[in-house]
């Protein structure tokens, strides 16, 4: 079930131009502005380079995109990725460190079925299958920009449903302050979880506050397609606000935790790479500087923008802490 276009209620295209319009249409839609809704790296050695090329997997949404509606840019009026460049460079450790091979060595990897556990504080333990998912939630389209701690970016349209819409129906007690995220164990197909350089299964965490945050989607597909393996295929967190390493892909398993969780960056180098990871470009990473980043097909490189440019959707969650201690 796909999201369609509807018209705004506010005119924003008597002051916006169509193709930023068309898009802020969709992140108000979805992103958020639903005011009221209560010699490691993370990514690679490097601030790094290039960008390269693939096909794609069977669409099984057929209504008419935002990306086939012509949006091509998203809110801040910033060019959309094109696919090739989203699905063939990409951060998936467990298949390899070279941004540029995941896309082939992911490829056959089997993503159905495939089946999510939701558990833990919660008063409503479910194990959904990703059919399951996909009809009772309405899939919704994000246009979000992706800043890696690397310092690259792009920006990626997305299809999925709020994490807050998971969470409602699984009914976390009380108890519940974090949630827990994995990935697929799988050493025999994901050569890289043979590596002892990290302990498998990646793991990420959120905040509950964070995960009920409009912004925070399970993507399941991007471009009008399901996603491709490489992406995280069936199903990932995309957090835009926060350093790319957040968003987990080919999630297996949900938790609802009282402690907050360790993910497999901090257990690999908690100094490099906090609970948190915010982006921001105030805070740098010990071996370089956040304050700038390298668009994926862009020359140069652009500001980065505190909180990725999602400050107003996210910054009260923060209120009163320390971001420099909370990186
Ligand atoms: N999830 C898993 N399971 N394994 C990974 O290696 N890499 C992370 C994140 N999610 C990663 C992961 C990093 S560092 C980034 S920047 C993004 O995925 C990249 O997502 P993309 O390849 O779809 O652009």
């Amino acid at each position: 079930m796909m999201t369609r276009i509807q018209l705004p209620k506010i005119p924003w295209y008597e002051i916006t131009p169509e193709n930023v319009y068309l898009n802020r249409r969709s992140f108000m839609k979805g992103a958020g502005l639903a005011l009221g809704a209560a010699a490691l790296t993370a990514c690679g050695s490097m601030p790094e380079a290039g960008a390269g090329s693939a096909e794609s997997a069977s669409a099984t949404q057929a209504e008419t995109t935002l990306a086939e509606a012509g949006a091509t840019a998203d809110e801040l009026g910033d060019p959309l990725n094109t696919f090739d460049q989203i699905t063939n460079y990409n951060n998936y450790y467990e298949f390899s460190t070279d941004k540029q091979a995941v896309a082939r060595l992911a490829k056959d990897y089997p993503t159905s079925p495939w089946t999510v556990e939701v558990g833990g504080l919660v008063s409503n333990p479910g194990a959904y299958d990703m059919d399951d998912l996909r009809q009772m939630f309405e899939i919704e389209e994000r246009i979000y920009r992706l800043r890696c701690v690397e310092a690259w970016s792009m920006v990626i349209p997305w299809q999925g449903f709020p994490l807050a819409d998971l969470l409602t129906v699984v009914e976390p007690k009380a108890e519940a302050k974090y949630v827990r995220f994995e990935t697929i164990l799988d050493p025999e197909r994901m050569p890289g979880q043979s590596s002892s350089w990290y302990q498998w299964p990646y793991v990420e965490g959120l905040r509950i506050d964070e995960a009920m945050n409009p912004l925070a989607i399970l993507g399941t597909g991007l471009y009008g397609k399901d996603l491709l393996p490489q992406n995280g295929a069936p199903i990932r967190l995309v957090a835009p606000w926060k350093y790319g390493f957040k968003s987990i892909k080919s999630i297996v398993k949900i938790d609802l935790v009282a402690e907050q969780p360790t993910s497999l960056w901090m257990a690999a180098a908690g100094h490099e790479y906090g609970f948190y990871a915010n982006v921001n470009p105030e805070v740098n990473h010990p071996r370089w500087s956040q304050a700038t980043e390298r668009r994926i097909g862009e020359g140069g490189r652009r500001p980065t923008l505190p909180f990725n440019g999602y400050e107003e959707q996210v910054a009260y969650l923060y209120e009163g802490m320390d971001l420099r201690a909370n990186y």
